[in-house]
């Protein structure tokens, strides 16, 4: 059964504009940890692939980004994409958040409860929404900055919330396929959950049945995916039978990514969902402590790394290796 081999969500990905603007972001305002460097692994451009986690980088709280400022190459939000990538941060901690986006000039909504829950949306400079979601029981440690201390710091991902301008195929797909259940509705918003819900096994889909359809290509200005978590290539491949065996014989062949293999396959409302193994890491190439402090690029690569590095801009991570 699909909801054995799989574990919530592994990483989300976006699309955003410059690199720096994107690093500073996810380090100073959303307090994460930048925990890998290294560059899109697909095709011939070079572009930066950017991993930012929890304390203990785990799997699970990893946001990832392709800055495609520099190449001018933007996307278009709209149906059919992951609309809000929603974290869990400690109770009581959103008056803080509101006070630090107001003091960071971050466009955000106001603080509402939702199935239960108080959370608030802000916004990436690029126009991506993210949100906040007060959750004790989620016991993953956060980061913690010169900004954000453990009080408010981000545990890891809640959910997803992915826009569709119709339910039934996309609510079909996310129970048979992805192994989750239908678990309430509010308004305009669908709850699934998978194992019991709760922090990293929620997803929501919200129906917005006059929104245009959004880019599927990569580009600034949008989510390009969202993963799913399995342990290793086992059950991947187990995934992989499954998911083809139902009818959706698009899935693709599976990738090596380097720090973790992949297959992807679009959902019935446009939204692109991957499977990823748990078993590799992002220690693969450099150490804990110095995650994130330089950029790695995968054994293939290395022969172009002089070529590649003068195509990127140059990033400033403005955090330093971790002293244990
Ligand atoms: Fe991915």
């Amino acid at each position: 059964m699909l909801q054995n081999l799989i574990h919530g969500i592994h990483h989300v990905t976006a699309g955003v504009a410059g690199a720096q603007e994107d690093v500073d972001f996810f380090t100073s305002i959303v307090g994460q940890r930048l925990a890998k460097q290294t560059v899109l692994m697909d095709g011939p451009l070079p572009i930066y692939h950017l991993y930012y986690t929890n304390a203990d980088a785990e799997i699970g709280s990893a946001m990832t980004t392709f800055p495609y400022g520099k190449a001018g190459i933007k996307a278009r939000r709209g149906s059919g994409q992951v609309k809000t990538t929603s974290y869990t941060v400690p109770s009581g901690s959103l008056p803080f958040w509101v006070n630090h986006f107001n003091e960071s000039n971050i466009e955000h909504g106001e603080i509402e409860e939702r199935f239960g829950k108080n959370r608030i949306t802000f916004q990436h400079p690029c126009g991506l929404e993210f949100e906040f979601i007060e959750d004790d029981a989620d016991t993953r440690k956060g980061y913690v900055t010169d900004k954000v201390s453990i009080k408010e710091a981000v545990k890891g991902f809640h959910s997803v919330t992915m826009s569709v301008r119709e339910v039934e195929e996309q609510d079909r797909f996310i129970r048979e396929v992805l192994g989750y259940e239908f678990t309430g509705r509010e308004g305009q918003y669908y709850q699934y959950e998978l194992n019991g819900g709760g922090a990293n096994k929620t997803l929501y889909v919200i129906h917005e049945p006059d929104l245009p359809q959004g880019s599927w290509g990569l580009g600034a200005g949008t989510i390009h995916h969202v993963a799913f978590a399995v342990d290793t290539d086992k059950e991947l491949n187990e995934v992989r039978e499954l998911v083809t065996g139902l009818g959706y014989t698009d899935m693709s062949e599976i990738k090596d990514r380097y720090y973790f293999h992949s297959a992807y396959v679009r959902s019935p409302g446009g939204i692109l969902c991957e499977f990823t193994t748990s078993d590799i890491g992002f220690t693969i190439d450099e150490s804990f402590e110095e995650l994130g402090q330089t950029l790695h690029l995968p054994p293939w690569k290395q022969d172009d790394r002089d070529e590649i590095l003068s195509q990127l801009e140059p990033v400033t991570n403005p955090q330093k290796p971790l002293v244990r």
